[in-house]
């Protein structure tokens, strides 16, 4: 007679000689977008090190010879120690938990304002309309017309985001597809904020020369050459614009802006600008909006079809990870407008925090109300250190044999040219690197700094 005998077993995937993989999604059949995309934090060489050498600072900290990495690589203040703002934290804090509306030490206008809120959302966990809170989404409308010196306003055109980077994604995602079997493509100046988002959907990246004697001046010239052959290869559809500019540090004078659009009304393009530096303008040349530009050169340009994203990212908030932003459209059709609105309806709505963080940016203290002298003093003095450090950096950096910068006029950042000596070029070579990441990873190494190189790899 038989019998029968059970055991068991645990899958003994990998001691099976013929082994076959059970997961569906491998290498292989992963999207090969996520896999073309170049980010920072996995694919640069010099964040690889960065990682490697702090771990090392943990382990076995005399090995090296320094006890801190500075991190000149990074757009995020908080992390490296940055205080956040008082006001604009306590309406957070007392919008998440309104129990400290009874708090003594919380002034009366941030409780007057949490109670305004509060009138038309009652709790931070519930749902927005997709497109944000209306009456955030008018209050920010009211501040950008009164920024752009009083233009027509329409709250409708706001739409309030996850930062401005969520901006950009959602104006890509209406662009995405080939229109007479030709890929969707975007122009893009280099150098370039990298956004992986376009790898990432798919789109071929058009990219255009700034011109690095001329102070990194956007041509026309150049933007024409970049696209006169993929024209007949791509559908154009977009040209995307950082102003002020990260890396360049540079902010668009006037003409300059006008050319843009003209290129971008030429060629049917819609311009998405990005403007979240926007408020970090240290030199004279004035920041202008894309839009004040548009409206102030008339028609045909006044009607152009344009997207511009803003986030608190930056500013003198630095509130990166609140992740609280804006998108303001111009001039698109009614029903591009609606299949909008079902776009960001797939998120169900913007994230609460960043949209009461946008409120209380947007309508905050004035003289008489009693944060007023605190919020003035923080946000001043703020400006002016960022200001003062930009400006000494600039001077010190150019004192260094073979090192050249323009003044930073706006953003975060500062472009540096480095002469790399030739062996050093080579030796770059050999390792296949660029000679800015080879650069960057020896500084990093030997001294702790670590800096991006403007070419990745
Ligand atoms: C030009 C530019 N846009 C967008 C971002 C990211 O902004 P957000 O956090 O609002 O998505 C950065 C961050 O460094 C940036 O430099």
């Amino acid at each position: 007679m038989n019998k029968k005998a059970h055991f068991l077993t645990r899958p003994l995937y990998k001691s099976n000689r013929c082994f076959v993989s059970r997961k569906s999604l491998t290498l292989k059949n992963l999207n090969p977008n996520i896999k073309e995309m170049y980010m920072m934090d996995t694919d640069d060489p010099v964040f690889k090190k960065y990682k490697m050498l702090k771990e090392r600072l943990k382990q076995c900290p005399e090995s090296l010879p320094y006890d801190e990495i500075l991190m000149g690589s990074s757009g995020c203040l908080h992390s490296s120690g940055y205080r956040p703002l008082t006001y604009l934290r306590q309406v957070a804090s007392a919008a998440l938990y309104p129990a400290l509306l009874e708090d003594e030490s919380f002034p009366d206008d941030v409780k007057c304002k949490v109670i305004q809120l509060r009138k038309h959302y009652p709790s931070v966990g519930s749902c927005t309309e997709s497109p944000g809170l209306k009456m955030i989404r008018i209050t920010m409308s009211n501040y950008l017309s009164r920024r752009d010196g009083g233009l027509a306003r329409d709250h409708n055109n706001v739409i309030l985001t996850a930062g401005s980077t969520d901006g950009v994604r959602n104006i890509l995602r209406m662009m995405n597809g080939c229109i007479d079997g030709k890929s969707p493509a975007i122009v893009i100046p280099s150098p370039s904020y990298p956004y992986g988002l376009m790898e990432e959907m798919g789109y071929k990246q058009i990219t255009y020369e700034l011109d690095e004697e001329n102070s990194w001046a956007s041509t026309t010239e150049n933007l024409e050459r970049a696209i006169a052959e993929a024209k007949k290869k791509y559908a154009l559809r977009a040209l995307i614009i950082t102003n002020p500019s990260n890396p360049t540090g540079t902010v668009l004078k006037q003409n300059e802006s006008e050319q843009i659009v003209k290129f971008a009304c030429k060629e049917k393009l819609v311009l998405i600008v990005d403007e979240t530096y926007q408020r970090n303008i240290y030199e004279e040349n004035k920041f202008q909006s894309m839009k004040k530009v548009m409206a102030d050169m008339g028609k045909p340009y006044s009607e152009m079809e344009m997207v511009s994203v803003f986030s608190l990212s930056k500013d003198v908030l630095g509130e990166a990870a609140t992740k609280a932003g804006l998108m303001e459209l111009q001039n698109f059709n009614e029903d591009v407008m609606n299949q909008f609105e079902k776009c960001v309806a797939t998120n169900f709505c913007s994230n609460s925090i960043g949209q009461v963080m946008m409120y209380a940016f947007a309508d905050h203290p004035v003289e008489g109300d009693p944060s007023y002298d605190l919020w003035k003093e923080e946000t001043e003095s703020r400006f002016n250190s960022l200001a003062r450090k930009a400006k000494m950096i600039v001077d010190e950096l150019n004192k260094i044999e073979g090192f050249s910068c323009p003044p930073l006029e706006g953003g975060y950042f500062i472009y540096i040219k480095i002469c790399v000596p030739e062996k050093a070029v080579e030796e770059g070579k050999r390792k296949c690197y660029k000679p800015s990441t080879f650069y960057a990873i020896k500084l990093l190494q030997e001294t702790g700094v670590f800096v991006t190189p403007g070419d990745l790899s």
